[in-house]
């Protein structure tokens, strides 16, 4: 039996796999944990399951130790991994992709909705007691329909994301290294310039990976070049935006809203926009889902159990290490 050692509790369906073949020992906190007890705990196991909140660099994986083979993600981003450290000392990546898709999908929506039509805002309203009936000027919102939908990253989650527009009958353009003509295809999608995309979206969606290359991705210049009626949603990783830059625009409506679920400096959130009627924000929960959070600990689970055996991994982040 290996050592395999999880950084917090994940659904019981994974775990109970995995006790089933090995000493399995688990964070036994309700909390990320610390740097140094991240440090401690991962020493002499032969498998580690680890978080996005968990950063595995070199001092980690020193500490784990030769026999350590494996660290998989629970999550399909990796950020918090540095890749060359763990290729340089031979050791396997993964990472979850595939089962959050429809589940970030659909949550970038509920964004996306919730913020153009001011739910989240006009909930507070109600149960606020200062509702005096019905106006004709109160609470106007966007249309959805028949306007303009900008992603950026068309990869798995880009692309069932930008595939449930259909149900608005919206024009869909989408930005990314490269065009996907299949897509273009499949789903009616224009591929353009990050300068269009800025310039035509009513709504703009970030499905990028969280890369030096995407780091602010959207910033003050790209807020500004947006249009003043737009609503930005990111379901991606915090650092895409500038989140000091979007409080700023959307105080001084440059853009008309956005709706976050994840934040620059988690838990924290840029001063200012916690104030803010025109953002809805909700605790990075994209894949929170019961059947998503299952699936990833599943596909986590299955990684760890197939290196253990001697097999490659299914969803390797870093396959120099297979070769
Ligand atoms: C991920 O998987 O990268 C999400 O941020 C959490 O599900």
């Amino acid at each position: 039996m290996a050592s395999v050692y999880v950084t917090r509790m994940l659904p019981p369906e994974p775990l109970d796999a995995l006790r089933r073949c090995h000493a399995v020992e688990i964070n036994p906190h309700d909390r990320a944990l610390t740097r140094e007890e991240l440090l401690r705990e991962v020493r002499g196991r032969d498998a580690v399951i680890t978080l996005l909140t968990d950063t595995i660099d070199g001092p980690v994986l020193d500490a784990a130790g030769p026999r350590c083979r494996i660290f998989a993600n629970y999550a399909v981003g990796f950020d918090n991994f540095d890749v060359d450290a763990a290729t340089a000392r031979g050791v396997i990546l993964t990472n979850t992709p595939g089962v959050l898709d429809e589940a970030t999908a659909t949550h970038a929506w509920a964004l996306l909705l919730s913020a153009a039509r001011r739910i989240p805002e006009t909930d507070r309203f109600l149960r606020s007691g200062a509702w005096t009936g019905w106006g004709p000027l109160q609470f106007l919102g966007r249309d959805v329909d028949r306007t303009t939908l900008g992603v950026a990253g068309l990869g798995r989650i880009g692309k069932a994301f930008a595939a449930k527009a259909r149900a608005f009958d919206m024009r869909v353009i989408y930005h990314d290294l490269r065009p996907s003509p299949d897509f273009e295809r499949a789903c009616g999608a224009t591929f353009v310039d990050k300068a269009t995309l800025l310039r035509e979206s009513d709504f703009l969606s970030l499905h990028l990976p969280l890369l030096p290359s995407t780091r602010h991705f959207i910033g003050a210049a790209e807020l500004a070049a947006m249009k003043p009626t737009a609503v930005l949603v990111n379901t991606g990783r915090g650092p895409l935006v500038d989140e000091k830059a979007l409080v700023a625009a959307l105080r001084d409506g440059v853009i008309w809203g956005a709706g976050l679920d994840v934040f620059e400096e988690e838990p924290r959130l840029a001063p200012g926009l916690e104030a803010l009627d025109n953002v809805v924000i909700v605790p990075h929960t994209a894949s929170a889902t019961f059947r998503t959070r299952q699936a990833m600990g599943m596909t986590a689970v299955d990684n760890v159990l197939r290196v253990l055996a001697g097999d490659p991994p299914l969803t390797c982040v870093n396959p120099a290490v297979l070769r």
